[in-house]
């Protein structure tokens, strides 16, 4: 998706630099094109041997390299780029573009470019909690560049607190973020993901093997799209997506619950939720204890989510899930009449379970569409373009 694109990726002086040769490397294997710029300091934490190495190109450090055709690397560099970012961006660096001082390299580019700016903060608690920080922080709001973090957690000083820079991929994520299109801004879209788990006792559920990948990278792209998302998850692994309101709901009945109070406000649902359609009449308080006589665990029906939704009497654009192990297309149409869903999205369990791709068929009133397999979070992409045109 992000093929063409060309970024400056700035690098200052601070412990995080490390992490800006991971950034890199995510960058260029989506085929963005780095040109990587580092101030004098961050040359001190990181080598620009490293950086050259992992985005293949040579590293400007100074204004009077004479590498740079027309001696003007300011205006050279920023030209070519659809955007800079700064990463790790000391509190220094940040004083600096308040200021708009222009007294290396990469200050005078910052100052000189005609394309958005993306700084990701690192600097020790204090630092960011700082009133001088924190009224730069505000002016570059003000100014309209992009803050990146930072993250909050255990820093290299050993203190725990905010300031610390983002990880790699998260943004790695962001910076994808800012580059798609906006075909969501403005639209409120709930997403519901993963298996629900149905307590038998303390220690044993009734579950399945939904892993949550496909609704989270729906709600990450959602995200990237400009929704305003909110993921209500059952059981995953997953890490949520950055800038997504998460509520976890762990049982059919919890996310029944969640699902119904935050519904009022959406626009869009999305029901990729593997939810059980039973749990069991009673949890028992204690761990069962085995007996040699057989088990008998009784069942009761589960509400089902989406089709209450989409029968509420001003319902959001609901949008179903069907994964089948046979008759795909036949189950998922029956399916998408009998919750009158506008678009129901059919899987076979075989394609997707678990994995990192899918391959998909939307059907609507128009009829079937069938994606190619692609990594799932190409197919929400995809998905989400189909319904930004249905809507
Ligand atoms: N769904 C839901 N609440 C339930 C069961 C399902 O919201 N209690 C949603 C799923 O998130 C999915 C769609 O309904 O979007 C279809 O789910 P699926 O399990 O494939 O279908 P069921 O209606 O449960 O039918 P069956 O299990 O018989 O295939």
């Amino acid at each position: 998706m992000q093929k063409n694109k060309s970024i400056v990726l700035g690098i200052t002086g601070g412990i995080a630099a490390y992490k800006a040769a991971e950034l890199v490397r995510l960058l260029v294997k989506a085929n963005i094109d780095v040109q990587v710029a580092m101030t004098e300091a961050a040359c001190q934490f990181i080598t620009p041997v490293t950086m050259q190495a992992l985005s293949g190109k040579p590293v400007f450090k100074g204004m009077w390299d004479a590498s740079i055709a027309n001696g003007m690397p300011h205006i050279e560099l920023s030209r070519a780029a659809d955007a800079i970012v700064i990463a790790p961006a000391s509190a220094d660096f940040i004083a600096k573009l308040v200021h708009g001082r222009a007294d290396d390299l990469l200050s005078t580019l910052c100052l000189a470019r005609d394309c958005p700016l993306l700084v990701a903060p690192a600097m020790n608690k204090q630092m960011w909690d700082n009133p001088a920080t924190q009224r730069n922080i505000a002016q570059l709001n003000t100014d309209g560049i992009t803050m990146l973090g930072p993250d909050s957690g255990e820093q290299a000083c050993g203190e725990i607190g905010l300031g610390r820079m983002l990880e790699p991929e998260d943004l790695f994520n962001l910076i994808q973020a800012h580059f798609q299109p906006k075909v969501l801004a403005g639209k409120k879209m709930l997403v519901t993901a993963g298996a629900t788990l149905e307590m038998i006792d303390p220690v044993r559920a009734i579950t399945n093997l939904s892993s949550g990948k496909m609704g989270y990278a729906i709600a990450q792209a959602a995200f990237e799209m400009g929704a305003d998302v909110t993921l209500v998850s059952g059981a995953s692994t997953l890490k949520p997506p950055l800038g997504v309101k998460l509520i976890s709901a762990t049982s059919a009945d919890l996310m029944y619950f969640s699902v119904m109070q935050n519904i009022a406000a959406q626009d869009i649902f999305i029901s990729v939720a593997a939810v059980a359609d039973y749990s069991p009449v009673e949890t028992s308080s204690q761990k069962i204890k085995k007996s040699k006589s057989s088990l008998t665990i009784e069942l009761k029906p589960n509400k089902d989510i989406l089709a209450e939704v989409a029968s509420l009497p001003n319902p959001p654009f609901c949008v179903g899930f069907a994964a089948e192990t046979e008759n795909l297309l036949e189950y998922a149409e029956a399916k998408r009449k009998s919750k009158k869903l506008p678009l129901i999205v059919a899987n076979l369990m075989r394609d997707s379970m678990g994995q990192d791709e899918n391959s998909v068929t939307l059907l609507d009133d128009k009829g079937t569409h069938t994606l190619p397999r692609l990594p799932k979070q190409s197919v929400a992409e995809l998905l989400l373009q189909h319904i930004a045109g249905m809507i």
